[in-house]
Order: structure tokens, then C-alpha cells, then sequence
């Protein structure tokens, strides 16, 4: 579990515990921030300290770690700037290293674990994946990037019986939202129904009422959402804002 120590992760610690997983091997940048989670559920949270984007580290831990049957890959990383920004080559790769290489390190690295367990991995994509998004435009590539890397390897693992699922959020109200004005869908009802569709081995997941609306439209219309994505966004976040349940 990549970036249990806050927002969506540390949710996704909880649910994995409610339902009753034995371990929950919590990684993060910095193990002190996992305090709490060790605090309230003892030695079920076991803390690990990982940067997602040090291959070393991860192919260590998987050395370390055999009992590992289900991965969660979700550290992800923000990138707000325009692809023509200046000097921004930086931001642009370590996006890329945090969203798109972090996954595909971790997949590599515990595909036999998953395989030996039959066990699976479940990618915390976004809907910038499939509708870019003007104001990050190179988070929604990097995270396009992985959304194509899960699709992969669904297909080299499905003989294996691991399960692989992509789930596609909206906004949640975490961190990487904070001052965004828009109805924002609490990280732990996304934690849960991720977990539920990967329970039952489903391919993608679209957790929460913007999502589904993206969904609704990519299913109807992928040209109109590739031609003129604002178009469709102010549509849709109108629609979510006039009834952000459905
Ligand atoms: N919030 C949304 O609206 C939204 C929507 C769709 C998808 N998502 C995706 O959901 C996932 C979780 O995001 P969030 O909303 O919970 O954001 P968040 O509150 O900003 O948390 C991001 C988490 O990722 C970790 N992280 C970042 N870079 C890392 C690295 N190099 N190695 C290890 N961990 C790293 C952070 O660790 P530190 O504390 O050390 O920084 C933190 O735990 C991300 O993949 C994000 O792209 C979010």
C-alpha cells in the first residue's frame, strides 16, 4: 500500500483492515507520519519506508516481503503547469517517475509474489487519465501512462489469476484538492468502492458520481471527449454540481 501515511491512502489502510486483511505493510516517504495507524491497530500496520520512485528500494522490499498478495499503487504526485511552461523539464519527469515509472517498478517487482498467492494489484488512477485536464495536462499523461502499464499487465497476468484493476477517481477531498470549489467525494467511500470492484475482479472502477459521469460520457462519445475535452468537463461538472449524488 504506496502513500498510506495521508489523503486516499491512509483510507485505503483503514478499509483494508475493516475488511479484514491480516497485515497491511504501510508504505511511505517517511515512516513517522504512520504513527497513528500503528498507534490504533498495532501490529497489523506495519510501517515501511518507501519512495516509489527508488527502484532499488522497491525491488528490496519485495526481496523482503514474499507474503505480499495484494499491492496497492497509489502515491501519486501533482503536476500543474502548461507543457509549454518554461524550464519545467523537471516537474515533467518526476511526474512521470512518481505516477508512471512508481507503478511499473512495483508491479515488476511483486508480479511473482502476486502470481505465487493468485493474489492482485489494484492502480489508483484518475479521470485525467481519459479527459486531459488543462490545468495539468502532464499529470493526466503521466496518469494515461499508467492507465495503458495496468491494461498491460492485466493481460500478462491473467493467466496467473491475479486480479488487476484501474480505478478512476474524481475529485476527493484530500490534500491535492485543497482549495479546488467544487463537491468533492470523501476518500473513504472511493477506498471502498475501488475495494469492492477489485474484490470481484473487475477491470476498471469509477468510484464516485463525477466519475461515473466521465464514464457515462468516454462510453458515448470518446471522439467528442478527445476533440474538445473543456467542452465536456464544464458539462459534466455543471451536471455534478446541480447533483453530486446521483
Ligand atoms: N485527490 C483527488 O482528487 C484525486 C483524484 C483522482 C486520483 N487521485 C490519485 O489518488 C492518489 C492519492 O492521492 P491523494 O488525493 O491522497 O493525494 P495526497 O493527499 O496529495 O497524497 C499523495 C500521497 O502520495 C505520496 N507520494 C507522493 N510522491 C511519492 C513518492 N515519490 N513516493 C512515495 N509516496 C509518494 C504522498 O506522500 P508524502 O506525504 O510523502 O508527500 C502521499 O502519501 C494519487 O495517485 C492521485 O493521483 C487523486
Amino acid at each position: 500500500m504506496t502513500g498510506a501515511n495521508r489523503g486516499l491512502g491512509s483510507h485505503f489502510v483503514e478499509a483494508l483492515l475493516a475488511r479484514g486483511a491480516e497485515r497491511v505493510y504501510a508504505a511511505a516517504r517517511s515512516i513517522d507520519a504512520l504513527a497513528d495507524a500503528v498507534e490504533n491497530h498495532g501490529d497489523r500496520v506495519v510501517p515501511v519506508q518507501l519512495d516509489v520512485t527508488d527502484e532499488e528500494t522497491v525491488r528490496r522490499l519485495a526481496d523482503d516481503l514474499p507474503d505480499v498478495d495484494v499491492v496497492v499503487s497509489n502515491a501519486g504526485r501533482p503536476c500543474k503547469l502548461p507543457v509549454l511552461q518554461d524550464q519545467a523539464e523537471q516537474e515533467f519527469r518526476s511526474a512521470m517517475e512518481v505516477n508512471f515509472f512508481g507503478p511499473l517498478g512495483l508491479v515488476r517487482a511483486f508480479a511473482p509474489h502476486l502470481a505465487r498467492h493468485r493474489g492482485g494489484i489494484l492502480f489508483v488512477q484518475s479521470l485525467a487519465a481519459l479527459v486531459i485536464s488543462r490545468s495539468s495536462p502532464i499529470y493526466s499523461a503521466s496518469k494515461a501512462a499508467a492507465m495503458m502499464l495496468a491494461a498491460g499487465v492485466r493481460a500478462e497476468l491473467r493467466t496467473d489469476g491475479v486480479t488487476v484493476t484501474s480505478t478512476f477517481p474524481g475529485f476527493i477531498d484530500t490534500d491535492m484538492t485543497t482549495g479546488l470549489d467544487i463537491p468533492k467525494a470523501s476518500p473513504r467511500s472511493v477506498a471502498d468502492r475501488s475495494l469492492d470492484a477489485f474484490a470481484v475482479g473487475r477491470p476498471t472502477v469509477f468510484p464516485d458520481r463525477l466519475a461515473e459521469l466521465v464514464e457515462d460520457a468516454v462510453t458515448q462519445d470518446m471522439a467528442a471527449v478527445l476533440d474538445d475535452p473543456q467542452a465536456v468537463m464544464t458539462r459534466l461538472i455543471r451536471a455534478f454540481r446541480l447533483d453530486p449524488t446521483g
